[in-house]
């Protein structure tokens, strides 16, 4: 396998969440109540899906974030201990842990609503320390579920060490440009991508994306779902399709292909096959049922990094 290294440090700067996930026909009207087909808790947060994604294929993974003095809190230190994950840099805080109660309809399609609680107390100047402890960091990954000036300590950090800054700004929210600026590779989604741009960007349009990353510091990488991704460079876009799937369950998808790609990075695949892997990674996902649980275990992520970068 052409890696670089074998063991690339990753640090994931972000949330953990407890996912309370109510599958459903159907989502209920305002005022209705409707009875549900199953339910699942399970690990989640935006931060620590990456996290989980990017070790499972065997990267060497540093968490950095927030957990709450409930019940959670020791469920997910558990977790992220049995994922290996490092969880030396998730601090513990009064209060509650974030929490996100999900529904999955029929065909996958999920709503999320996400409660902070801990997330919103993780401190900037704790997060850039920790992120210069990590000798031999390649990258580090941020996202929009916790405060933004803390992913900023992070990304100025990392800079000085020369690692890679990949930003997923999800769930979708406007930017302080000081974090753009900080930011070597911006990963959203269509929402993401028309609110932080100011103005809907049609996706077919390469015209109005090169036009947008031609406007931007960092590389834009754009996720379109079932249509995989597309990679804007100076001149063109180069799209990159995703293999036809049957999903069950999307939660957490857009999560695998990010602590995916980051991992590819790190690793020195190359930006095509690390966006390779994020897309093979996040269509397996949707393949079964919930978030962290829904990933490629180790054994079946170290056959798709086989098949995607082995060559
Ligand atoms: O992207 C999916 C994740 O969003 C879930 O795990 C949930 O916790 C929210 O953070």
């Amino acid at each position: 396998m052409p890696l670089q290294n074998d063991s690339p440090v990753i640090a994931v700067v972000g949330s953990l969440n407890i996912d309370l996930i109510a599958y459903t026909e159907r989502v209920p009207d305002a005022g209705e109540t409707i009875i549900g087909t199953d339910f699942r808790m399970g690990f989640g947060g935006k931060g620590a899906n990456q996290a989980v994604m990017a070790a499972r294929l065997g990267g060497r993974v540093s968490m950095v974030g927030a957990l709450g003095d409930d019940v959670y809190a020791g469920m997910t230190f558990d977790n992220l201990d049995r994922q290996g994950v490092d969880a030396a840099h998730v601090a513990r805080v009064p209060g509650s842990s974030g929490v996100a109660p999900i529904w999955v309809e029929a065909g996958g399609q999920n709503r999320i609503i996400v409660v902070p609680g801990a997330n919103d107390r993780v401190d900037p100047d704790a997060a850039a320390d920790a992120v210069r402890s990590m000798a031999g960091v390649r990258a580090v990954i941020g996202q929009l579920e916790i405060p933004q000036r803390v992913t900023l300590a992070a990304f100025r950090a990392a800079r000085d060490l020369g690692a890679a800054t990949i930003l997923n700004p999800a769930p979708a929210a406007s930017l302080d440009p000081a974090l753009l600026a900080v930011s070597d590779w911006l990963i959203p989604n269509e929402t993401e991508l028309g609110l932080i741009a100011g103005e809907r960007i049609d996706l077919d349009d390469d015209a109005a994306l090169l036009r947008y990353a031609g406007s931007i510091a960092p590389r834009l990488l754009v996720t379109l779902g079932e249509r995989g991704a597309a990679v804007v460079r100076d001149d063109l876009v180069d799209r990159i399709p995703a293999d036809r799937v049957t999903p069950v369950d999307t939660t957490g998808a857009g999560d695998a292909f990010v602590g995916a790609f980051a991992f590819g990075l790190a690793a020195g695949l190359g930006d095509v096959v690390a966006v390779r892997l994020g897309i093979a990674s996040a269509s397996d996902s949707v393949t079964r049922h919930g978030t962290q649980s829904s990933y490629a275990s180790p054994d079946q992520a170290r056959e798709l990094l086989g098949r995607i970068a082995g060559g």
